[in-house]
């Protein structure tokens, strides 16, 4: 990011500290300039060439999150829900303004490729029901396949409970008996297990392990890194 912000802006919006505090910490000499450069709180300054301890600071806003959800996170920012897919960031993440959230979401009990960004219009594209993007999850069902479901997904007719449309339609690849991946475009609430339930089977894991072009690679579960989207 070339363009030149506040520093006291640039740094409240990161989560270091509040705007206020900015004046303090360059008196204690932990705010820095890498040219050394004198700063004051309202200096106009590019993010790459500000300090803070001595480190580099935190990705800039407009940061997308490629993460490896594990098994019993919740992506919610309600404290309440339990453990939150949040909590597998830095905790000063939590203070970025705009916020990270999550594109879409998992359920608690799926784990695989999580999306989370601060950016607003692209999360916005990434979640639009007009935007398509293919998503692969591997399931593993509690009952054996019986033949028909690859057709019953891919005819775009098939109706969920309490729905009005049907699914578009999906791809399924079957691995043996009981495990089976499914390629998507849509995000409705609980899809591919809804799916699965509605062809008389029942999905006892899952895990998503592609959105559009990324795949998770040697993430290990609980793991992210930040990427370039585009
Ligand atoms: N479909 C589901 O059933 N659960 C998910 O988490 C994602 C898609």
């Amino acid at each position: 990011m070339n363009s030149k912000t506040r520093l006291d802006k640039l740094l409240g919006s990161l989560g270091y500290c509040s705007r206020k505090e900015v004046a303090e910490l360059l008196r204690d000499g932990i705010i820095t300039h890498t040219e050394n450069l004198p700063l004051k709180s309202d200096t106009k300054v590019s993010h790459e060439h500000i300090l803070f301890e001595g480190e580099p600071l935190d990705p800039p806003v407009g940061i997308v999150i490629l993460m490896h959800k594990p098994v019993g996170y919740v992506c919610s920012h309600d404290d309440g829900e339990g453990r939150l897919v949040y909590d597998l960031l830095p905790e000063r993440w939590r203070r970025r303004d705009p916020k990270i959230s999550t594109v879409g979401r998992l359920d608690k009990d799926t784990s695989g490729l999580l999306l989370l960004t601060d950016d607003g219009a692209l999360l916005h594209r990434l979640t639009s029901p007009k935007h398509h993007v293919p998503k692969c999850y591997e399931a593993t069902l509690d009952r054996p396949l019986k033949g028909d479901e690859e057709a019953i997904f891919a005819s775009g007719t098939l109706m969920l409970n309490g729905e009005k449309s049907p699914c578009l339609p999906a791809k399924l690849t079957v691995i043996d008996d009981t495990h089976a991946r499914l390629e998507i475009t849509e995000g409705r609430y609980h899809q591919v297990r809804r799916m699965f339930a509605a062809v008389g089977n029942h999905v006892v894991s899952l895990h998503r392990s592609s959105f559009g072009d990324l795949t998770l690679g040697d993430l290990k579960a609980g793991g992210y890194r930040v990427i370039k989207y585009f």
